[in-house]
C-alpha cells in the first residue's frame, strides 16, 4: 500500500489544470450501455473508480479502449447483464449500470452495493423509481434482479434528492416508452452532464439543472462523442490548497459556475477568487488568501446548489486554522466525519455533536502519522499536511487515488514537498 509523505509549510504557487469530473464520468460510462453504436468520452480522468467502472463494463462483454483521457466503448458485444459482488463492492457507483441494462436488455442482476438496500446509503429510491417505470424487482442472495419487457414512462417523485437515483432513472427513462417526469430531481453539475449526453444520444430532455426533469423516451439511442466537464470537487480542493498554504494559484479549466457554492464559503473564510480570462478563452481563476487572513465560518452541506458534502472535509481542514469558532453541519451523510479523529491527531480542536462539528480554529497544525479513511477525508488530510509544521505520513492513500488523478504530482509541480512511498 502506498503512503504520502508530506512536509508542510510551503505556500503553493503556479498554474495547474483541473482534471475531468469523476462523478460525471461514471454515469456517462454506464450510459454507453444504452447506445446502439460506439460511444467516445473525452477528458475522462485516470482514476481508480474509472478503472473499476471499465472493469465492470468489460466483465459484461463491453469493449473498451482507453488512451490518454479518451475512452471509446462498444456495448454491442454485451453478453451478460450482471454486475458481480467482487466488482460492485469496490465502488458503489457500479449501481449506475442497473438502469441502462434493464432499459436496453430487459434484465439486470446487480449486487447490492454494501449495507442493505434500505440501510445507510440505501438504493431504495433507485429501485422504487424503476418499479414506477414498470420493472419487476426482487432482492435475492445479495443481488437486485430486475426485469421488464419494455419500461414505460411515468411520473416519479423522489422523497430525497438523490444524485444516484436521478442518474439511474434518467438513463432508464431515455429508453422507456413515453414520457417520464422526475420530480425532486438532483441538480448537480454531473446530472446536467449526463442529461446533455443522453440528449445528444437522441432523447429529448427538459429541465436539467432544475428539480423537475422531463424525458421523452426513445426506442433506440445512438452512440456519440462527448467531452466530460472539469471536476468541481477537484477544483474546489485545489482552491482550498491555495488558501490553506497562503499560496497563489492559477487554476485552468476551472468550472466557475459549478464551484459557486464552495467558492462562496471559501471567500467568506478568507479566500480571494479572481476570475481571469486566458488567451484561449478557457476559464481560469487566480486563488490566494486575503491580506486580512482567515476567518471562522459556518456552513451546512446540502444538495446542489448548496455546499457540497464532497467538499466538507477539505473545508474543515482549512477551518482548523481559521481563528474563531466554525460550525459544520453535515446535512447529507450524518456521520461523514471520519477525518475528524485524524485531524485531531495533527492538533486540530474539533468537537462533534451528532451531525455538527464545532471547530476552534487556531494556527499551528503539527505533522503526524495519519490515515486516509475515505476519498474526501484523505483530501482533507493532504490539505492539513500541506500547512502543518513538520512531516505528515498519510497511510492508505488508495482512497485518494479513487478520485484525484496523480494528485501528488500536481501538488509537487506547485512546490509542495510531497512524495508517494511504498509502505
Ligand atoms: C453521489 C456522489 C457522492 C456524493 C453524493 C451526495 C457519485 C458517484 N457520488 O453519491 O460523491 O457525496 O452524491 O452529493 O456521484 N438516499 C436514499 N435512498 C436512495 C439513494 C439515496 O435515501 O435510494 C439518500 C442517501 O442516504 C443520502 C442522500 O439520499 O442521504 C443523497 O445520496 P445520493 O445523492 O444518492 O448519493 P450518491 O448518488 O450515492
Amino acid at each position: 500500500m502506498d503512503q504520502f509523505v508530506i512536509v508542510g509549510g510551503v505556500p503553493l504557487r503556479g498554474e495547474i489544470e483541473v482534471g475531468g469530473s469523476k462523478n460525471a464520468a461514471l454515469p456517462m460510462l454506464a450510459a454507453a450501455l444504452l447506445a446502439d453504436g460506439c460511444t467516445t468520452i473525452r477528458n475522462v480522468p485516470r482514476l481508480r473508480d474509472v478503472q473499476s467502472m471499465l472493469a465492470l463494463l468489460e466483465s459484461m462483454g463491453v469493449q473498451s479502449r482507453y488512451s490518454g483521457h479518451t475512452v471509446v466503448l462498444d456495448s454491442s458485444t454485451l453478453r451478460l447483464a450482471e454486475a458481480p459482488y467482487e466488482l460492485v463492492r469496490k465502488m458503489r457507483a457500479s449501481i449506475y449500470v442497473l438502469g441502462p441494462l434493464l432499459a436496453r436488455f430487459g434484465y439486470a442482476r446487480v449486487s447490492l452495493p454494501g449495507g442493505c438496500a434500505w440501510g445507510p446509503r440505501p438504493i431504495d429510491l433507485h429501485l422504487r423509481g424503476l418499479e414506477a417505470l414498470g420493472a419487476r424487482i426482487a432482492l435475492r442472495h445479495g443481488y437486485v434482479e430486475a426485469r421488464a419487457e419494455r419500461l414505460r414512462g411515468s411520473r416519479i417523485v423522489l422523497d430525497v434528492v438523490s444524485v444516484g437515483a436521478t442518474a439511474n432513472l434518467l438513463m432508464a427513462a431515455s429508453l422507456a416508452a413515453g414520457t417520464t417526469v422526475i420530480e425532486n430531481a438532483a441538480r448537480e453539475p454531473h446530472i446536467v452532464a449526463l442529461g446533455e449526453m443522453l440528449r445528444a444520444m437522441g432523447a429529448p430532455i427538459d429541465g436539467l439543472g432544475t428539480h423537475t426533469i422531463t424525458i421523452e423516451g426513445q426506442s433506440s439511442l445512438r452512440g456519440v462523442e462527448v467531452n466530460n466537464r472539469p471536476d468541481y470537487i477537484e477544483a474546489g480542493t485545489l482552491a482550498v490548497a491555495a488558501v490553506i498554504t497562503g499560496g497563489d494559484l492559477h487554476l485552468t479549466s476551472f468550472p466557475l459556475e459549478d464551484c459557486r457554492p464552495s467558492l462562496a464559503v471559501l471567500e467568506e473564510a478568507g479566500g480571494v477568487i479572481e476570475p481571469l480570462k486566458s488567451a484561449a478563452g478557457e476559464s481560469k481563476v487566480r486563488v490566494r488568501r486575503a491580506a486580512a487572513g482567515l476567518r471562522a465560518v459556518s456552513l451546512t452541506t446540502a444538495p446542489h446548489p448548496g455546499f457540497p458534502t464532497d467538499m466538507q472535509a477539505q473545508m474543515m481542514a482549512l477551518l482548523t486554522i481559521a481563528p474563531g469558532t466554525s460550525l459544520i453541519t453535515e446535512g447529507i451523510y450524518a456521520d461523514r466525519f471520519s477525518h475528524v479523529p485524524e485531524l485531531r491527531r495533527m492538533g486540530a480542536e474539533i468537537a462533534l455533536r451528532s451531525n455538527v462539528a464545532v471547530i476552534q480554529g487556531r494556527p499551528g497544525l503539527a505533522g503526524a502519522p495519519v490515515m486516509a479513511t475515505d476519498l474526501r477525508a484523505s483530501a482533507a488530510m493532504v490539505l492539513a499536511a500541506l500547512v502543518a509544521e513538520g512531516e505528515t505520513r498519510i497511510r492508505r492513500v488508495y482512497h485518494i487515488d479513487r478520485g484525484y488523478e496523480a494528485i501528488e504530482k500536481k501538488l509537487a509541480r506547485l512546490g509542495a514537498r510531497i512524495q508517494r512511498v511504498q509502505e
